[in-house]
Protein backbone atom coordinates (compact mmCIF):
# COMPACT_ATOMS: atom_id res chain seq x y z
CA UNK A 1 0.00 0.00 0.00
CA UNK A 2 1.19 3.73 -0.97
CA UNK A 3 1.88 5.96 2.14
CA UNK A 4 -0.53 8.69 2.99
CA UNK A 5 2.34 10.80 3.88
CA UNK A 6 3.67 13.05 0.93
CA UNK A 7 7.60 13.96 0.59
CA UNK A 8 6.42 17.24 2.24
CA UNK A 9 5.46 16.07 5.61
CA UNK A 10 9.34 15.21 6.07
CA UNK A 11 11.07 18.13 4.39
CA UNK A 12 8.44 21.41 4.19
CA UNK A 13 9.04 23.88 7.11
CA UNK A 14 5.76 25.14 6.77
CA UNK A 15 4.15 21.82 6.93
CA UNK A 16 6.80 21.33 9.99
CA UNK A 17 4.97 24.34 12.09
CA UNK A 18 1.70 23.31 11.00
CA UNK A 19 2.47 19.88 12.39
CA UNK A 20 4.18 21.27 15.67
CA UNK A 21 0.74 23.13 16.64
CA UNK A 22 -1.64 20.41 15.75
CA UNK A 23 -0.08 17.42 16.73
CA UNK A 24 2.71 18.08 19.24
CA UNK A 25 1.55 21.03 21.62
CA UNK A 26 -1.70 19.21 22.56
CA UNK A 27 0.42 16.14 23.52
CA UNK A 28 2.37 15.45 26.87
CA UNK A 29 6.34 15.83 25.64
CA UNK A 30 8.70 13.96 28.04
CA UNK A 31 11.43 15.97 29.32
CA UNK A 32 13.89 14.28 31.58
CA UNK A 33 14.21 10.78 33.59
CA UNK A 34 12.87 12.02 37.23
CA UNK A 35 16.05 11.48 39.08
CA UNK A 36 17.77 14.66 37.49
CA UNK A 37 14.94 16.09 39.37
CA UNK A 38 15.36 15.00 42.15
CA UNK A 39 16.76 17.80 44.78
CA UNK A 40 15.32 21.17 45.81
CA UNK A 41 16.25 23.73 42.64
CA UNK A 42 17.38 21.01 39.99
CA UNK A 43 16.41 22.27 36.72
CA UNK A 44 15.86 20.95 33.40
CA UNK A 45 16.03 22.98 30.22
CA UNK A 46 14.16 22.11 27.04
CA UNK A 47 12.77 23.15 23.63
CA UNK A 48 8.70 21.92 23.38
CA UNK A 49 7.65 23.28 20.34
CA UNK A 50 10.14 26.10 19.93
CA UNK A 51 8.91 27.06 23.65
CA UNK A 52 12.05 27.21 25.88
CA UNK A 53 10.58 25.89 28.85
CA UNK A 54 12.01 25.30 32.33
CA UNK A 55 11.51 22.36 34.43
CA UNK A 56 12.23 23.29 38.24
CA UNK A 57 12.37 21.42 41.85
CA UNK A 58 11.04 23.91 44.24
CA UNK A 59 11.33 22.44 47.29
CA UNK A 60 10.49 19.00 46.16
CA UNK A 61 7.22 20.22 43.73
CA UNK A 62 7.97 20.01 40.07
CA UNK A 63 6.75 23.47 38.11
CA UNK A 64 7.34 24.05 34.44
CA UNK A 65 7.95 27.38 33.37
CA UNK A 66 8.70 29.74 30.84
CA UNK A 67 12.37 29.70 30.66
CA UNK A 68 12.72 33.71 29.91
CA UNK A 69 12.79 36.45 32.21
CA UNK A 70 10.03 39.02 32.14
CA UNK A 71 12.95 41.98 32.19
CA UNK A 72 14.76 41.63 29.37
CA UNK A 73 13.84 38.46 27.68
CA UNK A 74 16.93 36.89 28.92
CA UNK A 75 16.90 32.78 29.18
CA UNK A 76 16.76 31.94 33.15
CA UNK A 77 18.42 28.60 33.06
CA UNK A 78 21.28 28.59 30.09
CA UNK A 79 22.67 24.75 30.91
CA UNK A 80 19.84 21.79 29.43
CA UNK A 81 20.20 20.63 33.39
CA UNK A 82 21.54 21.68 36.68
CA UNK A 83 21.12 22.64 40.18
CA UNK A 84 20.78 26.31 40.39
CA UNK A 85 17.97 28.81 41.66
CA UNK A 86 15.45 30.14 39.50
CA UNK A 87 17.63 33.63 38.92
CA UNK A 88 18.10 35.64 35.73
CA UNK A 89 21.60 36.09 35.19
CA UNK A 90 21.52 39.46 33.42
CA UNK A 91 20.02 41.72 36.54
CA UNK A 92 19.37 39.13 39.27
CA UNK A 93 15.29 39.08 39.42
CA UNK A 94 14.36 36.00 40.88
CA UNK A 95 11.26 33.78 40.46
CA UNK A 96 8.43 31.98 42.90
CA UNK A 97 6.99 28.40 42.22
CA UNK A 98 3.92 29.79 40.68
CA UNK A 99 6.09 32.20 37.81
CA UNK A 100 5.28 35.48 39.91
CA UNK A 101 8.55 37.89 40.62
CA UNK A 102 9.98 37.27 43.87
CA UNK A 103 12.96 39.74 44.21
CA UNK A 104 14.15 42.74 41.59
CA UNK A 105 17.45 43.89 43.25
CA UNK A 106 17.54 47.35 43.97
CA UNK A 107 13.67 47.87 42.66
CA UNK A 108 12.61 50.92 44.39
CA UNK A 109 16.14 52.51 43.49
CA UNK A 110 15.84 51.53 39.67
CA UNK A 111 13.01 50.39 38.31
CA UNK A 112 10.21 52.27 40.75
CA UNK A 113 7.72 49.36 38.99
CA UNK A 114 4.02 50.40 40.16
CA UNK A 115 3.05 47.80 42.18
CA UNK A 116 0.27 46.54 40.24
CA UNK A 117 2.68 46.28 37.14
CA UNK A 118 5.19 44.25 39.61
CA UNK A 119 1.82 42.53 40.68
CA UNK A 120 0.67 41.11 37.26
CA UNK A 121 4.45 40.11 36.22
CA UNK A 122 4.07 36.18 36.14
CA UNK A 123 6.32 33.59 34.06
CA UNK A 124 3.74 31.26 32.02
CA UNK A 125 3.59 27.84 33.61
CA UNK A 126 2.74 24.77 32.20
CA UNK A 127 0.96 21.43 33.41
CA UNK A 128 3.60 18.47 34.40
CA UNK A 129 2.92 15.07 35.25
CA UNK A 130 5.51 12.37 36.96
CA UNK A 131 4.99 8.87 35.52
CA UNK A 132 7.50 6.32 37.55
CA UNK A 133 10.79 7.76 36.82
CA UNK A 134 10.23 10.01 33.95
CA UNK A 135 9.01 13.69 33.95
CA UNK A 136 6.41 14.74 31.00
CA UNK A 137 5.05 18.08 30.40
CA UNK A 138 2.18 19.48 28.51
CA UNK A 139 2.30 22.99 26.97
CA UNK A 140 -1.20 23.40 25.43
CA UNK A 141 -3.62 26.02 26.79
CA UNK A 142 -6.01 23.28 28.08
CA UNK A 143 -4.05 19.92 28.52
CA UNK A 144 -5.53 16.70 28.13
CA UNK A 145 -5.27 13.88 30.79
CA UNK A 146 -2.23 12.15 30.53
CA UNK A 147 -4.57 8.99 30.48
CA UNK A 148 -6.04 10.12 27.53
CA UNK A 149 -2.87 9.72 25.92
CA UNK A 150 -1.41 6.69 27.15
CA UNK A 151 -3.58 3.76 28.49
CA UNK A 152 -3.32 2.35 31.31
CA UNK A 153 -1.59 -0.76 30.92
CA UNK A 154 1.16 1.59 29.58
CA UNK A 155 1.09 3.83 32.27
CA UNK A 156 1.67 0.87 34.56
CA UNK A 157 4.30 -0.79 32.25
CA UNK A 158 5.88 2.43 32.13
CA UNK A 159 5.67 3.40 35.33
CA UNK A 160 6.52 0.23 37.02
CA UNK A 161 9.92 -0.58 34.74
CA UNK A 162 11.13 3.30 35.07
CA UNK A 163 10.66 3.45 38.54
CA UNK A 164 13.87 0.85 38.50
CA UNK A 165 15.73 3.28 37.48
CA UNK A 166 19.10 3.87 39.25
CA UNK A 167 19.75 7.59 39.79
CA UNK A 168 23.04 7.90 38.23
CA UNK A 169 22.42 8.51 34.78
CA UNK A 170 24.98 9.37 31.72
CA UNK A 171 23.55 11.63 28.71
CA UNK A 172 24.60 12.22 25.55
CA UNK A 173 22.88 14.29 22.29
CA UNK A 174 23.15 13.65 19.13
CA UNK A 175 22.52 15.89 16.29
CA UNK A 176 20.20 14.33 13.61
CA UNK A 177 19.58 15.23 9.50
CA UNK A 178 16.63 13.50 9.99
CA UNK A 179 12.41 14.37 9.88
CA UNK A 180 11.78 13.04 13.81
CA UNK A 181 8.60 11.31 12.32
CA UNK A 182 11.06 9.08 10.52
CA UNK A 183 12.45 7.60 14.15
CA UNK A 184 9.18 6.39 15.14
CA UNK A 185 8.15 4.64 12.02
CA UNK A 186 12.09 2.81 12.27
CA UNK A 187 11.11 2.32 15.83
CA UNK A 188 7.68 0.54 14.85
CA UNK A 189 9.97 -1.35 11.71
CA UNK A 190 10.95 -4.82 12.81
CA UNK A 191 12.62 -6.01 9.48
CA UNK A 192 14.91 -3.62 9.22
CA UNK A 193 17.58 -4.88 12.01
CA UNK A 194 18.79 -8.13 9.78
CA UNK A 195 19.79 -5.57 7.65
CA UNK A 196 20.89 -2.50 9.38
CA UNK A 197 22.23 -4.06 12.23
CA UNK A 198 22.88 -7.10 11.13
CA UNK A 199 26.66 -7.02 13.23
CA UNK A 200 25.63 -5.21 16.01
CA UNK A 201 21.88 -6.20 17.68
CA UNK A 202 21.17 -8.37 15.15
CA UNK A 203 23.33 -11.01 16.78
CA UNK A 204 22.11 -10.77 20.11
CA UNK A 205 18.37 -10.48 19.45
CA UNK A 206 16.43 -11.70 15.82
CA UNK A 207 13.81 -9.53 15.04
CA UNK A 208 10.47 -10.95 13.36
CA UNK A 209 8.48 -9.07 11.59
CA UNK A 210 5.12 -9.77 13.70
CA UNK A 211 3.06 -10.76 11.08
CA UNK A 212 -0.76 -11.26 13.55
CA UNK A 213 -3.55 -11.80 11.15
CA UNK A 214 -5.82 -10.17 13.10
CA UNK A 215 -3.77 -7.15 13.94
CA UNK A 216 -3.34 -6.32 10.04
CA UNK A 217 -6.69 -6.31 9.18
CA UNK A 218 -7.82 -4.20 12.11
CA UNK A 219 -4.81 -1.58 10.73
CA UNK A 220 -6.47 -1.77 7.29
CA UNK A 221 -10.09 -1.48 8.09
CA UNK A 222 -8.61 1.55 10.44
CA UNK A 223 -6.50 2.83 7.99
CA UNK A 224 -9.73 2.85 5.11
CA UNK A 225 -12.68 4.37 7.66
CA UNK A 226 -10.78 6.92 10.49
CA UNK A 227 -12.28 7.26 13.47
CA UNK A 228 -15.68 8.26 13.83
CA UNK A 229 -15.55 11.08 16.51
CA UNK A 230 -12.82 12.28 18.94
CA UNK A 231 -13.07 9.99 21.86
CA UNK A 232 -12.39 7.03 19.14
CA UNK A 233 -9.73 8.77 17.61
CA UNK A 234 -7.89 9.33 21.02
CA UNK A 235 -8.54 5.96 22.10
CA UNK A 236 -6.48 4.84 19.08
CA UNK A 237 -3.52 7.21 20.03
CA UNK A 238 -3.20 5.29 23.11
CA UNK A 239 -2.59 1.96 21.16
CA UNK A 240 0.49 3.63 20.01
CA UNK A 241 2.48 3.05 23.05
CA UNK A 242 3.30 0.10 25.09
CA UNK A 243 6.12 -2.34 25.39
CA UNK A 244 7.82 -5.28 27.16
CA UNK A 245 9.06 -8.19 26.26
CA UNK A 246 9.77 -8.20 22.31
CA UNK A 247 12.31 -10.82 21.38
CA UNK A 248 14.23 -13.23 22.94
CA UNK A 249 18.20 -12.65 23.66
CA UNK A 250 20.49 -15.43 22.10
CA UNK A 251 22.99 -14.73 24.57
CA UNK A 252 22.17 -13.16 28.28
CA UNK A 253 25.00 -10.52 28.96
CA UNK A 254 26.86 -12.05 31.97
CA UNK A 255 28.90 -9.30 33.75
CA UNK A 256 30.17 -8.94 37.45
CA UNK A 257 28.22 -5.25 38.12
CA UNK A 258 24.83 -7.34 37.60
CA UNK A 259 25.17 -8.60 41.02
CA UNK A 260 25.11 -4.61 42.46
CA UNK A 261 21.77 -4.07 40.72
CA UNK A 262 18.43 -4.92 41.09
CA UNK A 263 17.47 -6.49 37.93
CA UNK A 264 13.49 -5.55 36.49
CA UNK A 265 11.94 -8.28 35.89
CA UNK A 266 13.27 -11.88 35.25
CA UNK A 267 13.11 -12.07 31.35
CA UNK A 268 16.23 -12.82 29.18
CA UNK A 269 14.59 -10.90 26.53
CA UNK A 270 15.20 -7.82 24.96
CA UNK A 271 12.69 -4.85 26.10
CA UNK A 272 11.40 -2.50 24.43
CA UNK A 273 8.49 0.31 24.90
CA UNK A 274 7.68 2.40 22.17
CA UNK A 275 6.38 5.56 23.48
CA UNK A 276 4.22 8.13 21.14
CA UNK A 277 5.13 10.34 19.53
CA UNK A 278 9.18 10.44 20.29
CA UNK A 279 10.17 8.27 23.18
CA UNK A 280 11.84 5.13 23.51
CA UNK A 281 13.00 2.85 25.70
CA UNK A 282 14.69 -0.28 25.89
CA UNK A 283 16.70 -2.78 27.25
CA UNK A 284 19.11 -4.99 25.98
CA UNK A 285 20.53 -6.55 29.00
CA UNK A 286 16.67 -7.96 30.28
CA UNK A 287 16.46 -5.37 32.41
CA UNK A 288 19.77 -4.80 34.19
CA UNK A 289 20.11 -1.46 31.72
CA UNK A 290 18.45 0.68 29.99
CA UNK A 291 18.60 3.41 27.10
CA UNK A 292 15.85 6.46 26.98
CA UNK A 293 16.09 7.80 23.50
CA UNK A 294 14.52 10.90 22.93
CA UNK A 295 13.74 12.55 19.73
CA UNK A 296 13.29 16.54 19.66
CA UNK A 297 11.97 17.67 16.67
CA UNK A 298 13.74 21.09 15.36
CA UNK A 299 13.09 21.30 11.76
CA UNK A 300 11.89 19.69 9.08
CA UNK A 301 14.80 18.55 8.74
CA UNK A 302 16.70 17.91 12.22
CA UNK A 303 15.81 16.23 15.08
CA UNK A 304 18.02 15.84 18.33
CA UNK A 305 18.54 13.16 19.89
CA UNK A 306 19.14 13.35 23.80
CA UNK A 307 19.74 9.65 25.09
CA UNK A 308 20.05 8.98 28.51
CA UNK A 309 21.82 5.86 29.87
CA UNK A 310 21.04 4.37 33.22
CA UNK A 311 21.39 0.90 35.13
CA UNK A 312 18.85 -0.98 37.22
CA UNK A 313 18.46 0.81 40.34
CA UNK A 314 22.02 -0.56 42.95
CA UNK A 315 21.47 -2.54 45.70
CA UNK A 316 25.18 -0.90 47.06
CA UNK A 317 27.25 1.74 45.52
CA UNK A 318 30.30 0.43 43.58
CA UNK A 319 33.33 2.03 42.21
CA UNK A 320 32.77 1.29 38.77
CA UNK A 321 29.73 2.44 37.87
CA UNK A 322 30.51 5.24 35.99
CA UNK A 323 32.03 2.80 33.81
CA UNK A 324 29.71 0.89 33.31
CA UNK A 325 27.40 3.87 31.74
CA UNK A 326 29.83 4.51 29.62
CA UNK A 327 30.91 1.26 28.19
CA UNK A 328 26.66 0.76 27.86
CA UNK A 329 26.50 4.25 26.15
CA UNK A 330 29.82 2.96 23.52
CA UNK A 331 28.02 -0.20 22.85
CA UNK A 332 24.48 1.22 22.34
CA UNK A 333 25.76 3.96 20.36
CA UNK A 334 26.80 1.95 17.69
CA UNK A 335 23.40 0.71 17.22
CA UNK A 336 22.10 4.05 17.70
CA UNK A 337 24.38 5.75 14.49
CA UNK A 338 23.07 2.58 11.60
CA UNK A 339 19.96 3.96 12.84
CA UNK A 340 20.82 7.58 12.78
CA UNK A 341 22.89 6.99 9.18
CA UNK A 342 20.02 5.12 7.35
CA UNK A 343 17.46 7.90 8.22
CA UNK A 344 19.74 10.74 7.10
CA UNK A 345 20.16 8.83 3.99
CA UNK A 346 16.15 7.96 3.47
CA UNK A 347 15.80 12.04 4.48
CA UNK A 348 18.31 13.39 1.96
CA UNK A 349 16.45 11.50 -1.20
CA UNK A 350 13.44 13.10 -0.24
CA UNK A 351 12.26 16.10 -3.12
CA UNK A 352 9.29 17.77 -3.44
CA UNK A 353 6.42 16.10 -5.22
CA UNK A 354 8.75 12.67 -4.49
CA UNK A 355 6.62 9.01 -5.07
CA UNK A 356 5.59 8.16 -2.07
CA UNK A 357 6.46 5.24 0.07
CA UNK A 358 5.44 2.04 -0.14
CA UNK A 359 4.23 -0.55 3.02
CA UNK A 360 4.05 -3.72 3.48
CA UNK A 361 1.55 -5.69 5.99
CA UNK A 362 4.82 -6.03 8.15
CA UNK A 363 4.44 -1.84 8.46
CA UNK A 364 1.06 -2.26 10.07
CA UNK A 365 1.52 -0.35 13.06
CA UNK A 366 2.80 2.52 10.86
CA UNK A 367 -0.02 2.10 8.75
CA UNK A 368 -3.03 2.97 11.52
CA UNK A 369 -0.21 5.43 12.56
CA UNK A 370 -0.24 7.68 8.85
CA UNK A 371 -4.01 7.74 9.09
CA UNK A 372 -4.30 8.60 12.54
CA UNK A 373 -2.10 11.74 12.26
CA UNK A 374 -2.90 12.75 8.80
CA UNK A 375 -6.44 13.10 10.29
CA UNK A 376 -4.75 15.58 12.53
CA UNK A 377 -3.50 17.79 9.58
CA UNK A 378 -6.19 17.58 7.79
CA UNK A 379 -8.32 18.48 10.12
CA UNK A 380 -10.47 15.90 10.29
CA UNK A 381 -10.09 15.72 13.97
CA UNK A 382 -8.82 17.98 16.24
CA UNK A 383 -6.43 16.83 19.58
S1 LIG B 1 16.83 40.24 31.89
FE1 LIG B 1 16.44 39.05 33.61
S2 LIG B 1 16.80 40.37 35.23
FE2 LIG B 1 17.11 41.61 33.50
FE1 LIG C 1 17.28 0.29 14.30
Amino acid sequence: MQSLLPAEAYIDEEWFVREQNLVMRPLWQFVAPRSLLSEHNAFVRRSICGVDVVVQNFNGELQALDNVCLHRQNPLQQKPQGLRPLVCGYHGWSYLPNGAVDNIPLDSDAYRLPEQDRKSLRLRGYAVATIGGLVFVNIADQPMSIEEQFSLPALDMLRSASEQFDDEVLIATFEGHFNWKLAYENLRDSLHPRFVHSKTLYQQVKFQPQMDEESIDEAKIYRATGSAGRMEHLARLRTFSGGGLNEPLQRMPDYPWHANVERFGNDDWYLNWLVFPNLHIASGSGGYSFIVEHHQPVSAGRTDLTVYYVTARKKRRYATSAAVLLSHLEGAQKVLREDIDIMEKVQSSLRPLASRATLGDYEFANAAIERWYMDVMDGRHAL
